[in-house]
């Protein structure tokens, strides 16, 4: 049985696999550019962050109703049920569905109708962390904010996803501020493609607990310092910066040097069906390709759930 863990960084959307694309498509009469499921998978072959996320917007087409939403979270929880997850903050992109006509309402509602029974159907718990999109305005961030309103009951925290180079985080300083004073925790995206010093405003700007990514702290040595100081937990995603090529290969990933700096780093999977690996594959790939010894992956394990937004002694003490 593989080892209990949190997953921290997983894009709902990313979980979309070919099989279930066509799926949707096909229920949906939605038509796909692609022949079939292997001619999908062909495409994924991507240069960087952008030529990513041009494949990842397009096949979300498939995704329309309550039930879609709610098949997509539901093949998830039972993938990553499989791979030793006992809790998953999740994270989806609202911007990407309401700029198709597809409401809030059904986005949030299709996510928990998966979520809110997952402990009992899947042994996972989770939370939802609705993510703006950076390479969208401000305005626009506020708007979605404003339209999450009355859906917040089922909504832990707020992130920041999408092209990260040219969206600095202070672009959302007034939508963080927002989210703070409605009670909701914050993450975002920095230090994937962006430099160094994304990191450090999404910390002193935007007020985050956790990084996500932060892989390019490792250029800043006062940078690395202050995260090791303050137990900033980093949500590294080392099969998504091989297939982004922020890395070259896996084995020159920096995560064994950042664990022996003291850095508080968890691995996760970002957007596993198009990356090639869950939660267990990833843990797996660092362990045999970084040679990570037992204790490192065990820490990396811990680190999980004490990044996580689990509060409750109860919650944790059980896992
Ligand atoms: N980075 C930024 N935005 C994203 C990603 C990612 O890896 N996945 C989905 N949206
Ligand atoms: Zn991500």
């Amino acid at each position: 049985m593989p080892v209990p863990k949190a997953e921290l960084h997983l894009h709902i959307e990313g979980t979309l696999e070919p099989e279930l694309a066509f799926a949707l498509a096909g229920r949906n009469g939605v038509e796909l550019p692609y022949a079939d499921t292997g001619a999908l998978r062909e495409a994924y072959r991507f240069q960087d962050l952008q030529s990513f996320l041009n494949l990842y917007y397009e096949l979300m087409a498939v995704l329309r109703t309550e039930r879609d939403f709610e098949d997509l979270a539901d093949a998830y929880l039972a993938r990553a049920a499989a791979q030793g997850v006992r809790h998953a903050e999740i994270f989806f992109d609202p911007q990407a569905h309401l700029a198709r006509g597809v409401g809030m309402g059904t986005v949030v509602e299709g996510l928990w109708r998966a979520l809110g029974r997952s402990r009992e159907t899947h042994g996972v718990s989770t939370r939802l962390i609705m993510c703006f999109l950076r390479d969208e305005s401000a305005e626009s961030a506020l708007a979605t904010l404003d339209a999450a309103k009355p859906y917040l009951d089922r909504i832990t925290g707020v992130g920041l996803d999408s092209a990260e180079v040219g969206h600095p985080p202070v672009k959302f300083r007034e939508v963080y501020e927002a989210a703070a004073a409605l009670g909701l925790r914050r993450v975002a995206h920095a230090g994937e493609e962006g430099p160094p010093e994304y990191i450090t405003e999404a910390l002193d700007v935007l007020g985050v607990e956790r990084v996500d990514h932060g892989l390019r702290c490792v250029e800043d040595p006062v940078l690395v310092e202050r995260l090791v100081r303050e137990r900033v937990p980093l949500t590294l995603c080392p099969l998504s910066n091989v297939r982004l090529r922020t890395v070259d290969t896996l084995a020159d990933h920096p995560l064994p040097a950042m664990l022996d700096a003291g850095l508080m780093c968890t691995v996760n999977s970002d957007d596993p069906a198009y990356f090639g690996g869950y939660a267990a594959d990833t843990f797996d790939a660092v362990r045999d390709t970084l040679r990570l010894p037992p204790e490192r992956l065990r820490e990396l394990a811990r680190n999980s759930f004490l990044a996580s937004f689990l509060e409750d002694d109860e919650e944790l003490r059980a896992r």
